[in-house]
């Protein structure tokens, strides 16, 4: 009677501890490719609140859209597309984990109940206090114009904004310009801080930012976004276009000048040669 008594109980502590572990390395996947979006509980980040989610979808699409939901997105399932629309058609990164570490992610997410009625603790605006001050410094940061303490590349080398003070940018990775007003301060800080996007993830794990760079640079977006419809867009072929019309017109009217120049020389040399050729 005893020894059936320890079996269960023995049972009851290793179902524990197993479920325990799968919901560890859940939620360290989640924390790392995850959080930077979504809560559990906390309300809206840059998507869904995710909790309950277990109960709202089935597994298999839950799987299937966590390891690539723009391929659930392009097959037109009706939910995916949806929630697509719904979230300003903001791509989630796809991730290469296996089916057993996603599931994991979602034990993780069904198991967390810490979090509940919160809402604040996440929404509280992170720009609150800052100033003109910061930016101009994160204006300074995502063009280069000033280095970041740990040393990473600038944004402006892979993103471009509609912001005339910036003059060279890169085209490798998305315009930032409507971004904030897409994910608005918690998400824009939070995809800075730890950026879910494997290239640019790669980018600053050895040069990760400081807590007030990322606010200088989420107060910096946050302006651009603001004022897109007033910028000129930083596109400069019109510019280009305009010095190549001065450049075309320059060259061809000097080549017409010359022209009415030379003219008289062959018209001079015909007259002269004439009375040569009657010698000879
Ligand atoms: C860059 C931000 C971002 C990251 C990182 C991200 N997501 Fe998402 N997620 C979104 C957005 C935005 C949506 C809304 C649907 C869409 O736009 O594709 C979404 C939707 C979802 C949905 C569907 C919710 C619903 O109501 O149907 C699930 C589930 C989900 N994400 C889980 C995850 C998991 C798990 C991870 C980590 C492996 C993750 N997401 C990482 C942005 C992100
Ligand atoms: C090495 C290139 C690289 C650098 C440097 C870089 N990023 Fe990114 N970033 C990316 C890529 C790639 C994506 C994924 C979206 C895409 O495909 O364009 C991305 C996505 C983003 C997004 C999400 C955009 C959206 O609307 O979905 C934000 C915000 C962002 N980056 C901000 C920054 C900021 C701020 C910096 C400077 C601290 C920076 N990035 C530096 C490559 C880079």
């Amino acid at each position: 009677m005893n020894k059936n008594l320890m079996k269960y109980i023995l049972l009851i502590v290793g179902i524990f501890s197993f479920a325990n572990g799968r919901a560890d390395e859940g939620k360290q996947l989640f924390d790392r490719t995850c959080a930077a979006c979504h809560t559990i509980g906390k309300g809206r980040l840059v998507g869904p609140d995710l909790s309950g989610i277990s109960q709202k979808r089935t597994k298999e699409w839950l799987v299937s859209f966590i390891k690539s939901s723009t391929s659930v997105i392009k097959s037109g399932d009706t939910d995916a597309v949806a929630i697509f629309k719904e979230y300003n058609s903001l791509m989630m990164p796809d991730v290469d984990y296996s089916e057993a570490q996603i599931v994991s992610i979602l034990n993780y997410i069904s198991s967390d109940r810490s979090s509940g009625g919160q809402q604040q603790a996440v929404t509280a605006d992170i720009l609150s206090g800052t100033t003109l001050e910061n930016v101009k410094v994160g204006l300074l940061l995502f063009s280069g114009r000033h280095p970041f303490s740990n040393g990473g590349p600038a944004c402006a080398g892979c993103h471009k904004v509609k912001d005339e003070r910036i003059f060279s940018s890169g085209t490798l990775a998305k315009d930032l310009t409507e971004s904030y007003n897409i994910m608005g301060s918690a998400g824009m800080a939070a995809v800075i801080k730890s950026p879910p996007f494997p290239v640019m993830n790669t980018a600053y794990t050895q040069h990760s930012l400081s807590e007030e760079e990322v606010i200088n640079l989420t107060a910096y977006l946050k302006t651009v976004s603001e004022e897109r419809y007033y910028q000129r867009p930083t596109d400069f072929s019109t510019t280009f276009a305009f010095f190549g019309l001065v450049v075309f017109a320059t060259i061809f009217l000097s080549t017409v000048l010359l022209y009415y120049k030379r003219k008289k020389f062959p018209v001079n040399r015909e007259i002269l040669d004439r009375p040569s050729k009657v010698i000879n």
